[in-house]
């Protein structure tokens, strides 16, 4: 097997100094360039040019650091109707200097700083209708978001986003075929000219060493935005906007005759990891719209879950039901006894027999062999909170009728953290992501808060970082999570360390990591055992060694981390102290080190500790880590969670060791990972400095 050895050059230099207090709103206007048109990044680096053709048509382009990064490409939206024809600038009206340092109740980062130049570009289409556009340039991306005033309407019918994206040079791709009803698919990594159809994020490594992602942000009322390479074009994308319902009409949406669009985003960074360490997606979000956000916690949560994945326990009411009083309780203790908060219960209402039939569940009746009542008050008892779990299987209008009244009822029980889920197909053939999904999910996170309820969703629409605003949207799946190594092929080793670099710079993944009886041995032989997933060949495993699953801990952002495998798994397991230690309500995150779908070293701070997770993918790798991130002056001891000497993720997937050392921040350590590994670290400092 293939070993590298890499040594960071680069120190990382007050990655985690202590920002100053919120309070700088400081907004400068200043004056438009009519001449140019132009705004530029505060540092400079990014400049965005907006024209229009001959014909009147608008267009920009954008350079980095003085190089073409994106040449001409349109913008705007079509709409049916009497849609005008011919534009004219109306105005270019401001460019301002923003810069806020904003805080959220949880997130990667506790503060975030925005700080952007923009420009506000009214165009009169025909005699009345007014476009804006406005350009927004950060140090880290460019955004664009389309406003319209549609004269002589009421509705309109949204038929296309016609922004595009010519780039000025090809590169490598790492991208998801796009598909309207699923994102639980494999990433392709292909030269950008032989992309597809994408989904966004969609992540690119140019050939000049730029990296960039496209995605969008503030998603509302509209359908998801796709990337479809222009057939005769190979560097060329545009925007396709998701259907409403499968091959019905060719309209995308209907909105009112003033409508905003959500922000077409590119993320730009110098090196991988600069994607991950942005926040622009977040601040292009409104402030939050829960005022008291005192209720809305991380938490740490173990489920009955994977016993179902597995095929040992099931969802129905069987003679092999996972989610009965008795082993809720079990689960209880367990979270109780190790510093976990929650504990999800999947399969505990009746209609699991319908689920992929007519989808039927009702949401405030157990099954007989689950009591609600006594569950519940035991875990609050034991100070542990109950997950619960509203799967829809994609029955859409149920759900709608039925959420509030199954919101107020679990409130009766002390409930406030819902896991929900749409595995299936909606009724009336909408997509999962098209305009009337995207409204539903809303009303959904809208409904939650106004019961003072969390969410993690799955099979969702993907994030656009409406956390900030509905901050009681924890979490979503909306990715190939571990699920998929309990009944497929799985999960390939590189697989989560693309993720960080794609999907999850939208947000926050349940992913649900931490399977410690990665081969199965502990199940995959017992009499109950039952084929459930058509993809089940059952030679399913973890494609991973066991320091892994513990760094993705850290690597893998949710607000609500998992530690996904049965209990009996964990217990008594000297691996599992990270877990019990491990604090999912960090306040500072930087990614310290990477490349996509190679390998990611992630550092996240909560309180005084420090939590590190490094991870490879089927290359094994050796990295010099200066420890720079430590507060200086401070003596540290690190507890190293590292993959034995005979670890390989194919071979010998569980040989893992404990070390602890004393460091400080101008120690260097050998991050060393073997095939398919990783590494995990907890870095406490040591009492009296
Ligand atoms: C798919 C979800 O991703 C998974 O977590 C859940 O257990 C099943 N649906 C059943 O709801
Ligand atoms: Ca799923």
């Amino acid at each position: 097997m293939k070993k590298r050895t890499i040594t960071l050059a680069f120190a990382l230099i007050a990655l985690f100094a202590v920002l100053p207090r919120v309070s700088s709103q400081n907004s400068r206007k200043i004056q438009a360039d009519i001449k140019t048109n132009t705004v530029s990044s505060p540092d400079g680096r990014i400049k965005l040019y907006f024209s229009t053709s001959w014909m009147g048509e608008p267009f920009y382009k954008v350079t980095v650091d003085g190089k073409p990064f994106i040449n001409e490409s349109g913008l705007g939206v079509s709409y049916g109707g009497s849609a005008p024809t011919g534009h004219s600038v109306d105005r270019v009206q401001y460019r301002w200097e923003q810069k806020e340092l904003w805080e959220q109740p949880w997130g990667e980062n506790k503060r975030n700083l925005s700080y952007y130049n923009e420009m506000k570009v009214t165009l009169l289409c025909g005699v009345a209708t007014y476009e804006t556009i406005y350009f927004r340039v950060f140090n880290d991306g460019f955004a664009i978001r389309y406003t319209y005033d549609v004269d002589n309407a009421v509705q309109v019918p949204v038929i296309e986003d016609n922004t595009s994206f010519m780039f000025a040079e090809n590169g490598t791709a790492w991208w998801q075929p796009a598909d309207a009803d699923t994102y639980e698919l494999e990433y392709k990594t292909t030269p950008l000219d032989k992309v597809e159809h994408a989904n966004t994020p969609m992540t690119v490594k140019f050939d000049s060493g730029l990296y960039a992602s496209i995605h969008e942000a503030a998603l509302y009322n509209f359908p998801e935005m796709t990337l479809m390479r222009h057939p005769s074009d190979s560097l060329l994308f545009v925007a396709s906007l998701s259907e409403t319902v499968k091959g019905v009409s060719n309209i995308k949406a209907s909105v009112n005759a003033y409508f905003e669009t959500p922000w077409r985003t590119v993320q730009i960074g110098r090196k991988a990891v600069d994607l991950i360490n942005s926040s622009l997606i977040l601040n292009l979000n409104e402030p939050s719209r829960i005022e008291d956000t005192s209720w809305i916690r991380p938490m740490k949560y173990i489920g009955i879950w994977w016993g179902m994945h597995l095929g040992i326990n099931s969802w129905t009411n069987d003679g092999r039901h996972g989610a009965t009083t008795s082993e809720a309780k079990r689960y209880i203790d367990f979270a109780a006894r190790h510093k976990i908060d929650a504990v999800l219960v999947e399969g505990w209402n009746e209609g699991w027999e319908t689920w992929g039939n007519t989808q039927k569940f009702c949401y405030t009746c157990p099954y007989p062999d689950f009591d609600i009542k006594e569950v519940s008050e035991y875990a609050a008892r034991k100070g542990v909170k109950i997950i619960g779990h509203h799967e829809t299987g994609g029955n859409i209008r149920a759900y709608e009728s039925s959420m509030d009244t199954a919101m107020t009822w679990y409130g009766k029980y002390g409930i406030d953290c819902i896991k929900t889920g749409y595995a299936g197909g909606i009724p009336g053939n909408f997509t999962h992501h098209g305009q009337y999904l995207v409204n539903h999910y809303q009303k959904v996170v809208e409904t939650a808060a106004e019961h003072k309820v969390m969410l993690d969703v799955h099979e969702p629409v993907k994030d656009t970082g409406i956390r900030r605003t509905w901050p009681n949207m924890m979490t979503r799946e909306g990715g190939r999570g571990m699920e998929w190594n309990a009944w497929s092929s799985g999960n390939a080793p590189s697989h989560t360390v693309i993720l960080p670099y794609t999907a999850l710079l939208a947000g926050p993944m349940d992913y649900n990591p931490g399977i410690f009886d990665i081969l199965y041995e502990n199940t995959r032989n017992l009499p109950q055992r039952k084929k459930w997933n058509a993809n089940d060949t059952g030679d399913s495993r973890v494609n991973t060694t066991l320091a892994k699953q513990i760094a993705n801990w850290v690597i893998l952002y949710s607000p609500w981390q998992m530690a996904a495998d049965l209990i009996d798994n964990y217990e008594g397991h000297p691996a599992f102290r990270f877990f019990e230690e491990f604090d999912p309500d960090c306040d500072v995150s930087r990614a310290v080190a990477g490349e996509i779908g190679e390998y990611i070293v992630m550092v996240r701070k909560a309180g005084d500790r420090y939590f590190l997770g490094a991870s490879t993918d089927e290359t094994a790798r050796e990295i010099a880590l200066p420890l720079s991130f430590l507060e200086k002056g401070r003596q540290y001891r690190a507890t190293i969670y590292a993959d034995g000497e005979k670890a390989d993720w194919k071979t010998n997937p569980t040989d893992y060791r404990i070390m602890e050392k004393g460091v400080s921040a101008s120690d260097t350590l050998q991050v060393k990972m073997a095939s398919g590994g990783g590494q995990a670290i907890i870095f406490v400092p040591v009492a009296g400095k």
